[in-house]
Order: structure tokens, then C-alpha cells, then sequence
């Protein structure tokens, strides 16, 4: 793990680029989260990362109220500031600073929210049990984060294993996990919450028609073959519930939905 974390994309003109296209695709993945989430008027919310901030407009739009916010990049931050004021419902509070050196209210927040993050954060298990600290009892942790598996290229180029050996270890480089995703369920429970909602999208609202990675050798290429497939790296929705009562630890098997 490295001293001291460094985020691995950055804020430049071109990353953000990325971001808006990633959002055009996942936005709606993540719209379906919180419907299912039934966010109601009023409720306190927290996102952590916000970038350019689509899901944290989506989000103040749901709770019709501001929305608070942990975001490291000063870049993302101060237009996220710009953003928001036109929507009328008010300035959030916006800590800008790294997650881990951020200190939140405790049981204050009805949802807690992050998406892409996650995978890139050393010590994954430390911040949700912070972000659990944040949240009221029966208030729910949600974050919705990579599952790099499923990721996949059809046809199947031959660099496609060094590709994802390379992928996966850029973001280890950083102490950070392409798949956490697959691990976050567990790392829920070990924290005190119980699972809500846990959906893995095998990249099927993610798949599109992509040109052929390279023309055929001889004659036409069959059609199937002629596009390729790929999958925007599968993702998971993970829900978390804070139990309800902290006064007294209910019997087994429910003792792990208890926040403590
Ligand atoms: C891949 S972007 C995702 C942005 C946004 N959540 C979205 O879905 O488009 C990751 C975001 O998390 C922020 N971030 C990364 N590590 C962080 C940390 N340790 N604490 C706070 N923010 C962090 C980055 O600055 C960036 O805004």
C-alpha cells in the first residue's frame, strides 16, 4: 500500500470528458438504485466523490433539499459550487478534503451514497465503517462500484489477459481494487449492516455495438463478429440498512444488522 494515497485519474479537462460519457451510460443504472431506494423528500444525504456531480443534482432533486459532500479535488468541488445554485435548493455542505481525514457528524445522515470510488480507496473496509458512524440508525449506506469480471470483449483480443492483469494492478497500485464490488457485501455485513439491495449489473445496461477490434484476414467477416461487444466493466449496487434500535443487541442471526 502506498504512504500516501494519490488519486489515480485526476481532475484535467479530458478526465471529466470521461466522466460525462461514463455518467450518459450510468445514470440510469444508478437513477433505478434510487428508486428502488425510495428517497423521500426531507431526507439527509451524503455523497462521497460527487466528480461532475450528475448524480448529486439527481440526488438534491429527490430529497428537495441540499445534499452535503466529500470531494478530495478542489477542481470538482468548486464547479460542483457552480452547479448547484441554480437548482434553488441551496448550498450543502462540501468537505474538501480526502475521505479518510474527513470528520462527519455521527448518526446524522439517512443515505450515504457513493459510485466509483470505492475501488480506488486503500482501506475499504475502514471508510464504511466511518461512513457507518455517519449514518442515523436504520439510515442506509449505498454505494455502487466496479466488479471488473465482468468486463468483457467479444470477440476476445490475444492481449485481453495482460490488459486486465494491467488494469488490475494500476489501481492496486494505489492500495485500490477494480473488483471491490464483489467484495462489498461482506465488508457490509462485518460492519453491522444489514444487505438491502444487492444487484450485480453484468454490463447489460453497459454493452454496446463497438467497431471490430481488427479486420478480418480474408473475405467478410461473419456479423456477429464484425461488432464487437463490450461491457463498461459490470458494476454492483450494494445497500446496507443500519439496524433501528442501539439499545439492545436482538438474537442471532439478526445481531449483524444492528449498528453498534
Ligand atoms: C471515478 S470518479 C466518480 C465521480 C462520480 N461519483 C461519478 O459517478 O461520476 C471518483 C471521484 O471520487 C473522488 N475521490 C477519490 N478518492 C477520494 C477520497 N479518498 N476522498 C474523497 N473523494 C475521493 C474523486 O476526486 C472523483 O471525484
Amino acid at each position: 500500500m502506498p504512504r500516501r494515497y494519490q488519486y489515480l485519474l485526476g481532475d484535467a479537462s479530458w478526465e471529466r470528458a470521461r466522466l460525462r460519457a461514463q455518467a450518459a451510460l450510468w445514470d440510469p443504472v444508478s437513477h433505478a438504485l434510487f428508486d428502488r431506494l425510495r428517497i423521500r423528500p426531507g431526507w439527509r444525504v451524503l455523497e462521497i466523490g460527487p466528480g461532475s456531480g450528475s448524480l448529486h443534482l439527481e440526488l438534491r432533486r429527490r430529497v428537495r433539499r441540499s445534499v452535503d459532500a466529500v470531494e478530495q479535488s478542489g477542481v470538482f468541488a468548486s464547479r460542483l459550487a457552480a452547479r448547484i445554485r441554480r437548482d434553488g435548493f441551496g448550498a450543502g455542505r462540501v468537505w474538501r478534503s480526502e475521505l479518510s481525514a474527513t470528520a462527519l457528524p455521527p448518526n446524522h445522515y439517512d443515505l450515504i451514497f457513493a459510485r466509483w470510488v470505492f475501488l480506488f480507496l486503500p482501506e475499504p473496509e475502514a471508510r464504511v465503517r466511518q461512513l457507518v458512524a455517519a449514518l442515523k440508525p436504520g439510515g442506509r449506506l449505498v454505494l455502487q462500484d466496479y466488479h471488473r469480471e465482468t468486463f468483457g470483449l467479444v470477440p476476445r483480443p490475444p492481449e485481453w489477459r495482460r490488459f486486465m492483469e494491467a488494469d488490475m494492478a494500476f489501481f492496486a497500485s494505489q492500495g485500490g481494487d477494480a473488483s471491490i464490488g464483489s467484495r462489498l457485501p461482506a465488508i457490509f455485513r462485518r460492519a453491522g449492516l444489514a444487505l438491502a439491495d444487492d444487484v450485480l449489473h453484468g454490463g447489460h445496461a453497459a454493452v454496446r455495438l463497438v467497431p471490430p477490434i481488427r479486420p478480418p484476414r480474408r473475405g467478410p467477416a461473419a456479423p456477429a463478429l464484425a461488432a464487437g461487444l463490450a461491457g463498461s466493466g459490470g458494476a454492483v449496487d450494494c445497500a446496507g440498512r443500519a439496524g433501528r434500535r442501539r439499545t439492545q443487541a436482538p438474537p442471532a442471526p439478526h445481531h449483524e444488522a444492528m449498528k453498534s
